[in-house]
This record gives C-alpha cells, structure tokens and sequence, in this order.
C-alpha cells in the first residue's frame, strides 16, 4: 500500500499495512493486537508534518480520517477524537459562539498531531488551550492525562513513551458568533497571504531557530524556487517544500539538505527539521 495518497505531501513509499480504524474503541484494539504480536505503529494523523521515505516502512500506518467526534460540554470545553481538523473545530466555535481556539485556523493535520507537536503560532500554542489529553497507554489503558501533567515545548510534546494519543479536551470561553468568525477569518487571510496553503506540501520543513525565522533566513540564501525533480522551496514561504507534480521523497531530502547545508555555510546557523522524517533508508 503506497502512502503517497495518504501524505499531505502525496510523497511516500509502500507500507506493510495501512490501517483507518472507524472508532476510537476500534483504534485501541488495533494497538492492543500490534503490541502483543510486536508490530510497530506509525501514528500517520492526516499525513501532515511528515515525510515518508521512497523505500516505505515496516508495520502498520494508523490513519485517523475517521475519528472525527468533537463535542462541546456543558462547561464549554471542547472534547475532539484524534482525526478531528482545523475546520470543524473553527465552525463549531463559530456557530456556537466559543473563543479561544481561533488561532487554530488553517493548522493544517488532525487534533492529534497538533497535540504531538504542541502546533500553534507566534500567539499561542496548543499548550495554552489543552484540558486534558486522552492516551492509549502501552499498559493497555485509555488514560486522561491533564495538562499540567505533559510537558510541552515550542513544537514538541512529551507523552509518556510509547503512547497513542486518542483525543482532547480544549477550553474555551463565549463571546459573540460573529467576532468568533471575524477573528478566524482575518487569521485565515493572513494564513493565505504568507503559506502555500492551497499547494501539496508537509507544512513548514524546519523549526524557527530562536530570535530567527527559517523562512527568512532559507529566503535569504537565495533559494526559494529552487528545485529537485518534481520538489521545489516555495517561492510564497521559503520554510514549505512543494510537490509541484510526481516529486519523490529523495527530491524532498535533498532539497532539506540544501537548505541545511546553505543556511549553515551563509549564516552559521543549524536549522532543525520540524517534519518528521520516517521509513527505510534506501
Ligand atoms: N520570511 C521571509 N521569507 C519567507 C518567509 C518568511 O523573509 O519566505 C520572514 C517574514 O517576512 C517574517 C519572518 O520570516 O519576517 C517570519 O515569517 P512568518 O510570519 O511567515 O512566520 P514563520 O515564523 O515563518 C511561524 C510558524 C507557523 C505559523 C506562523 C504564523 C514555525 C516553524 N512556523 O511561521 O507555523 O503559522 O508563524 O504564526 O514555527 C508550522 O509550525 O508548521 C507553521 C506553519
């Protein structure tokens, strides 16, 4: 099963199995199965931040397309099943009048991994708005961890090793439907004006090192636009790649090398992948 059409990148070799659980309850069977018979699981989200290699990988690749619950409770949190995205979030906030997750719009990937990656934007983080986090525990337990209890960094979480992360609980707090849905919106323009937001790509390619911006700095190295095979820098955001037509994943690494090794060589700077590089090595 190749991965590519499972990829936000639509890069990516074959995997053993390829595997859309329909329920949370389904999910939890499936890594109870794996981990008594030793099969390693790959969280795949909606395939966004990541990059499959052209060789595939051994296991089974978990989709989360099909968990999809978010409920508003009664004390105004918002409770999402782990494939839950940006857009039913942002219209559930905007119909039923809750803020506090605006800044949401446009994350491209699902609940899960923005809670893997502690996603945000320079305003605020995933980490400012969680409750509590639902895990699949390697015990064999569905856990509800608070967030006080996880340990989140710009981009990155730390969940207990070996963890599966099925859901999470979201405050937020009321104001009017209509300011809701302006905020969103005027981020959304900005989101649209700055990313490639409508071209195949694995979100942003690199972290920001501290007091810089990739970005800027891959943009000053003279290379957006620059291409290998069918990936190319973008020429709207230099920290995105683009599949701009049958890019291979060995295109993508080579353009990640490139901005590396140019960043490194013209500013003395070591930029650190935010995608999440996976698979056989060739
Ligand atoms: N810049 C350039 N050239 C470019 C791109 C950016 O010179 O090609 C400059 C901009 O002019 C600006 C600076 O770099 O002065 C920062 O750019 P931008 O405001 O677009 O934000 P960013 O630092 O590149 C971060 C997050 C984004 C998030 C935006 C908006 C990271 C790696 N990126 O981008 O998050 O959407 O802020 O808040 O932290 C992500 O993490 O995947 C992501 C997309």
């Amino acid at each position: 099963m190749p991965l590519a059409r499972y990829t936000s990148l639509r890069v990516g070799g074959p995997v053993d199995a390829l595997a859309l659980p329909g329920s949370t309850g389904a999910l939890v069977e499936l890594l109870s199965w794996a981990q008594r018979r030793q099969v390693p699981v790959l969280p795949l989200g909606s395939g966004f931040n990541l990059l499959v290699r052209d060789a595939g990988l051994r296991g089974i690749a978990i989709h989360a397309q099909s968990l999809r619950a978010l409920e508003l409770e009664p004390d105004g949190s918002l409770e999402a099943e782990a494939g839950v995205r940006h857009s039913s979030v942002s219209k559930l906030c905007a119909e039923r009048g809750r803020a506090g997750l605006e800044f949401a719009v446009g994350i491209p990937g699902t609940v899960g991994g923005w809670i893997a990656m502690n996603a945000g934007t320079r305003e605020r983080e995933m980490k400012d708005v969680v409750v509590s986090v639902a895990l699949w525990t390697p015990k064999g337990e569905v856990q509800e961890l608070a967030a006080a209890s996880l340990h989140f960094e710009y981009r990155r979480t730390h969940i207990p090793a070996g963890s599966f992360i099925l859901g999470a609980r979201f405050h937020t707090h009321s104001d009017a439907p209509s300011r809701v849905e302006a905020r969103m919106q005027s981020l959304m323009e900005a989101r649209r004006r700055t990313q490639p937001v409508d071209r195949l790509s694995c979100g942003s390619v690199f972290h920001n090192p501290p007091g810089d911006a990739a970005g800027r700095l891959i943009e000053a190295a003279g290379l957006k636009g620059e291409r290998r095979g069918g990936a190319e820098i973008s020429s709207v955001h230099a920290n995105f790649i683009e599949n701009r037509g049958q890019a291979r994943a060995r295109d993508v690494l080579e353009l990640i090398e490139l901005m590396r090794d140019t960043v490194r060589r013209r500013f003395a700077v070591e930029l650190e992948p935010e995608v999440r590089i996976v698979g056989e090595e060739e």
